[in-house]
């Protein structure tokens, strides 16, 4: 594997990255239809704006420009790991914790919420629409250190939003989520944020969009949303088409940062490299948080995200280095949690894209795939070494 690896790193093909001119043009063409409305919103909020990006620079970290999102199943613990390796300051979001969870596995809490103290900066990702169980669950985290909780108000999923009530269900009611807010940011000393789609089913009009952002800030002490600048469909579409058939409204997106001067706006949806991260941040964006590219192609993705965004250098680790302390993590972690807890193909899943449409991806997934058949057969005596290692 280790001449794989040479092979991948010098085969680098060139990036290409896209950028959100076509979004500007139609961003402006709409914010000058908004221009004039929502003053009121100005005047409500009070006259000095607040520099909220600034507070995280007074603290320990930088702010949160770049975000890797929130991801049921993917931005787990290895994951994480994997990333923070790649970027140092990269804000990185659990997964969706859901707050019942939390109150049930009090016993138990380890497993849900320790992470290593490098993953700092790192938000934790609640869900859920019972007060009570939220604030406990806040309550709980607090111990964990996160630097910041977060609400799930966007996930379509029929669990979530359906039978769960919550995800993106809780955009209809704006009062809840500003007493949720209240309930969370009581029982912790982080900030609180809340992560919303533009809207929902039909309530998808601009001014839906800030009567819920305006009941949530105005009741609640939130100052920062994360905005999925699509909508959710509730019915008819699975999570999946729910993250690509709605259209991307980025212009929703830049009227908010016009029409609430006070509030720290995130945009996500769509962004997919840092040429477009950096597009966004000079047109105003606060934050850029990107999900499935980081994912599915980690590396050129995340490894400009320290000197592009933040004018820092990178950590400058090749993918071998990266892959070596990648292992040390693997070992240190396989079994923790009892007998395949977590499993190696858990610990190995994240690796999978780490040479994500280079020459060489095919060899390297086989290769991959092999080691972990080879692991389940003789689970006690292969650890992620072998893998590592495999000629
Ligand atoms: C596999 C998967 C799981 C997701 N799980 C969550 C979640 O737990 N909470 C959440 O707020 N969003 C979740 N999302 C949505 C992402 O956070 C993000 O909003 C969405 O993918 C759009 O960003 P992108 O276009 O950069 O991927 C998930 C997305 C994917 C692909």
């Amino acid at each position: 594997m280790k001449s794989t690896v040479y092979n991948l790193l010098s085969a680098l093909a060139p990036l290409h990255y896209d950028n959100l001119t076509y979004c500007h043009k139609q961003s402006l063409k709409i914010l000058n239809r908004f221009s004039g409305q929502h003053k009121r919103f100005h005047s409500l909020m009070g006259k000095d704006p607040v520099h909220l990006e600034k507070r995280m620079v007074d603290g320990q970290y930088l702010p949160p420009w770049f975000s890797v999102a929130p991801m049921m199943d993917w931005t787990d613990n290895h994951y994480r790991t994997l990333a923070r390796l790649i970027s140092k300051h990269a804000w990185l979001y659990t997964e969706m914790v859901v707050a019942e969870t939390i109150v049930h596995q009090r016993n138990n809490l380890d497993r849900f919420l320790a992470f290593s103290p490098e993953q700092h900066p790192i938000v934790l990702q609640l869900g859920g629409s019972n007060l009570e169980n939220l604030a406990k669950a806040a309550e709980f985290a607090n111990a964990y250190s996160f630097d910041e909780l977060n609400l799930n108000c966007g996930c379509p999923s029929g669990k979530v939003a359906g039978h769960g009530c919550f995800g993106a269900r809780l955009m209809f009611d704006p009062k809840f989520v500003a007493d949720a807010m209240s309930a969370i940011a009581a029982n912790c000393s982080v900030p609180v944020s809340v992560k919303c789609r533009i809207g929902v089913d039909d309530h998808d009009s601009y001014n839906e969009l800030c009567d819920f952002v305006y009941a949530i800030v105005s009741n609640s002490p939130t100052r920062h949303f994360i905005v999925h600048a699509r909508k959710a469909l509730l019915s008819g579409l699975s999570p999946a088409e729910n993250r690509k058939v709605p259209p991307l409204k980025y212009e929703y997106y830049f009227a908010l940062l016009r029409d609430f001067p006070e509030v720290q706006f995130t945009i996500n949806g769509g962004i997919t490299g840092i040429d477009q991260v950096n597009a966004a941040r000079r047109q105003g964006a606060h934050g850029v948080m990107v999900g499935r590219a980081a994912y599915n192609n980690p590396w050129s993705t995340l490894r400009h995200v320290d000197s592009a965004v933040y004018g820092i250098p990178t950590s400058s680790l090749s993918r071998r280095q990266i892959l070596e302390k990648y292992q040390m993590y693997g070992d240190s972690v396989l079994g923790k949690y009892g007998p395949g807890k977590p499993s190696i193909r858990q610990l190995v899943k994240p690796l999978l894209n780490l040479f994500h449409s280079e020459p060489g991806n095919g060899l390297w997934k086989r290769k991959a795939d092999a080691a972990l058949r080879r692991c389940k057969a003789r689970f006690i005596i292969c650890n992620i070494q072998s893998l590592v290692h495999v000629q």
